[in-house]
């Protein structure tokens, strides 16, 4: 078996869990061992599948990929930069820089929401791919007032104004202006242009769930919460 090093330092920002400088300042204070034995040199190499690394003696568990859920706040790009807009990886804490996380797939500038960050390619196709039909739900506002002539046309399968056809989908009347939208795929603006197709122009749109993970209620606008192995198979389990 081959396998990879890293520089200590690098190790520890990978995980997450500090950014370069203070790994170095953990590392010449002592708190690193590796295999047992206190490392205070940033430099030093390990073998980072095999390697048992302990800061403050606690166990660190190196990772391949990283997958990261955001409580998108409006008025944010979900790009990874713009020359002029702040996009969400600003909003990312510093240990998080570094991690060359990307979104999986967009929200609009004014949707909030739950947004996925990760820095595997596989899994964000897996998420967005049509062919995996993996469920995203959103709450949306309108104007106008949602029938069942339009949960039924969804039920179908819409065709836009532009004449685009969309996969079946779910609406959920959930009051006199608001609905729920369940869609499998994500052509651009989607759940504006179905619900502007039915004469209901989308005032307010919020991703409540992707699969079967739900945007957790505390986790404030702005906010990231690393993923469990647990929330990472909710999102292909379905709701
Ligand atoms: N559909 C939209 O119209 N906008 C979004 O941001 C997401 C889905």
């Amino acid at each position: 078996m081959t396998t990879a090093t890293s520089r200590l330092d690098k190790f520890l920002c990978d995980l997450g869990i500090a950014t370069r400088r203070e790994a170095r300042e953990m590392i010449r204070r002592g708190r690193v061992a590796v295999d047992g034995v206190t490392v205070k040199e940033p430099d030093k190499h390990v073998e980072v599948q095999t390697a048992r690394v302990t800061l403050d003696g606690e166990a660190l568990v190196w990772k391949k990929n990283h997958y990261y859920m955001m409580n998108k706040p409006a008025g944010v790009l979900s790009a990874t930069e713009d020359a002029r807009q702040k996009t969400v990886l600003d909003l990312l804490p510093e240990q998080l820089r570094g991690l060359d996380l990307f979104c999986v797939g967009r929200l609009d500038c004014d949707t909030t929401g739950l947004l996925l960050l990760t820095d595997d390619g596989e899994f964000a196709h897996r998420v967005i791919s049509p062919k995996f039909a993996v469920e995203k739900m959103y709450d949306a506002s309108v104007e106008g007032v949602p029938d069942e002539a339009d949960v039924e046309a969804f039920a179908r399968g819409l065709e836009l104004r532009d004449g685009t056809k969309c996969r079946p989908a779910k609406l959920e009347i959930t009051g006199q202006s608001r609905c729920f939208v369940t869609v499998t795929e994500g052509k651009y603006h989607q759940v504006k242009r179905m619900l502007a197709s039915r004469g209901k122009s989308v005032t307010a749109l919020k991703r409540l769930s992707i699969g079967a993970l739900k945007l957790p209620e505390d986790l404030p606008e702005g906010s990231v919460r690393e993923l469990t192995e647990e929330d990472l198979c909710r999102v292909f389990m379905v709701r």
